[in-house]
């Protein structure tokens, strides 16, 4: 057969891609055509499931090298050299839209990220942005229904994003964060990415801290004005797709630095903020940022779908020496991932090249389900524990274990002494400059003027108000003049 034969998918040549097969010169079409009923069969099933939230996004390789000796914090053995490289993967997306959204749009990016180590997958799976907008997982699926497209107009509605914040005062901050002068970024190349959560490390010998994580761009930090945003969305929507494909294509690899905050364990129970909220920051005076690495993205992915849309990260990937904290958003994030991606990839989405470990190899009990391709050697035993030399537990825990008390129940996060929901976002709005503190309030009473209903309105401006009494008077000016004009 010549090279380049067209087959069809179980191999056999294709006699004919242009004609379909019919009963005589003008009938109707034969069953028997294979390529016709193979083609639009499989062309009908090209599509699945897109994610639930970040449905928009970019993919990259590259590699993560250590500049910094941090294993005094850490025994995580990709981390334990400086000079070390580890192959990384990262996905960059938008929250809000689906799949055919535009890039260029005030919202949280994602900064999905990663790590091939030799002791597995690593997972670090986080956002643009230092804070979030509420603190508890229980809230996660309302908030990103008054966030997405309502069911009856199929549009965003300020009416459902603004009642929503008005009732979840903890989102002041986050608010704050995005509608300010960081809120479009001018692509994922010009933007800082940050674990957001408080994070778990464990040392060598045994000893707990507290970590956050922020990657600085390299690029430097480049955003757009709601102006030249809505200008760049007219002119090309895929704007940071294309921005990242071509960059990377050119061989001007982006770069980050990675920099952590490290608490010791002990010192998380009397901090005046608490430290696993993830709607707060920790200020960098009072840990500052010590540098661990560089990220440097080098290569594109060959093919879009298959290793950009069927990439899964999981925030529960851990590897020995990094674990969570209690924060309660993350820890119902350790849960939502893996499961949205048992629905939208399948029970065995590990095993697709983009999943699967590349420094090890994933050698465990788990067995079958749809599309089976690493069901164990032959001979190997499909229990455990077993007489037979299969894989067995280490008997070493991830990371340091951490104490508990109290009664179950329905708590809400404890609070700090310094802990209220408006203190940060108002410590946020004080340290912007007169200019970057005028286009904070234009954005947000651009928005917030657009509700129909006054108690929404009164509430989210209350907030404000509470943050910074200047900062909600002007914004309360704004809105009226907008409202009134
Ligand atoms: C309890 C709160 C949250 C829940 C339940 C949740 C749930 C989800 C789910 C189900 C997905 C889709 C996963 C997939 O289909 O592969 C997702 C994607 C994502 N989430 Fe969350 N999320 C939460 C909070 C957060 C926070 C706080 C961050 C950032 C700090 C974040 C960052 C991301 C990113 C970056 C993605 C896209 C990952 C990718 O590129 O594939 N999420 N989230």
């Amino acid at each position: 057969m010549p090279k380049h034969t067209l087959t069809t998918e179980s191999g056999a040549p294709v006699a004919d891609n242009q004609n379909s097969a019919s009963a005589g010169l003008g009938g109707p079409l034969l069953i028997q055509d294979q390529q016709l009923i193979e083609k639009l069969a499989r062309f009908n099933r090209e599509r699945i499931p897109e994610r639930v939230v970040h449905a928009r996004g970019s993919g990259a390789y590259g590699y993560f090298e250590v500049t910094d000796d941090v294993t005094g914090f850490t025994r995580a053995d990709f981390l334990n050299t400086v000079g070390k490289r580890t192959e990384t993967f990262i996905r960059f997306s938008t929250v809000a839209d689906s799949l055919g959204g535009a890039d260029a749009v005030r919202d949280p990016r994602g900064f999905a990220l990663k790590f091939y180590t030799e002791e597995g997958n690593y997972d670090l799976v986080g956002n643009n942005t230092p804070v979030f907008f509420i603190k508890d997982p229980i809230k996660f699926p309302d908030f990103i229904h008054s966030q997405k497209r309502d069911p009856f107009t199929g549009i965003q509605e300020a009416d459902n994003v603004w009642d929503f914040w008005s009732h979840s005062p903890e989102a002041t901050h986050q608010v704050t964060w995005l509608f300010g002068d960081r809120g479009i970024p001018a692509s994922y190349r010009h933007m800082n990415g940050y674990g957001s959560h408080t994070y778990q490390w464990t040392n060598a010998q045994g000893e707990a801290f507290f970590v956050k994580y922020h990657f600085k761009t390299n690029q430097g930090v480049r955003s757009l004005s709601s102006e030249q945003a809505a200008e760049q969305v007219g002119a090309d929507a895929n704007s940071h797709q294309r921005d990242l494909v071509q960059a990377i294509e050119r061989g001007v690899n982006p770069s980050w630095t990675l920099h952590v905050q490290i608490m010791p364990a002990a010192e998380a129970a009397d901090y005046r903020f608490n430290p696993f909220d993830v709607t707060k920051v920790w200020p960098h005076s009072d840990y500052p940022l010590q540098r661990v690495g560089r990220l440097v993205l080098d290569r594109n992915p060959d093919n879009v779908f298959q290793e950009v849309e069927q990439a899964a990260f999981s925030p529960n990937n851990f590897v020995p020496g990094i674990g969570p904290s209690p924060d309660k958003m993350l820890q119902g994030r350790l849960f939502a991932y893996a499961d949205a991606q048992r629905y939208r990839l399948g029970v065995n989405h590990t095993l697709l090249a983009v999943n699967a470990p590349k420094a090890t190899e994933a050698v465990n009990y788990g067995r079958d389900g749809l599309a089976a391709t690493r069901n164990g050697k032959r001979g190997l035993k499909n229990y455990e524990p077993n007489s037979y030399e299969g894989p067995s537990q280490t008997d070493l825990a991830l990371s340091a274990p951490q104490a508990v008390s109290g009664w179950t129940g329905t708590h809400e996060a404890p609070l700090h002494v310094k802990d209220d929901h408006f203190f940060q976002a108002g410590e946020l709005y004080r340290l912007m400059s007169e200019d970057e503190k005028s286009r904070l309030i234009a954005n947000i009473a651009g928005f917030l003027s657009q509700v129909t209903r006054d108690d929404v309105i009164e509430r989210n401006l209350a907030h404000f108000h509470a943050a910074d009494t200047e900062y909600g008077a002007r914004l309360e000016e704004s809105v009226r003049a907008l409202r009134e004009g």
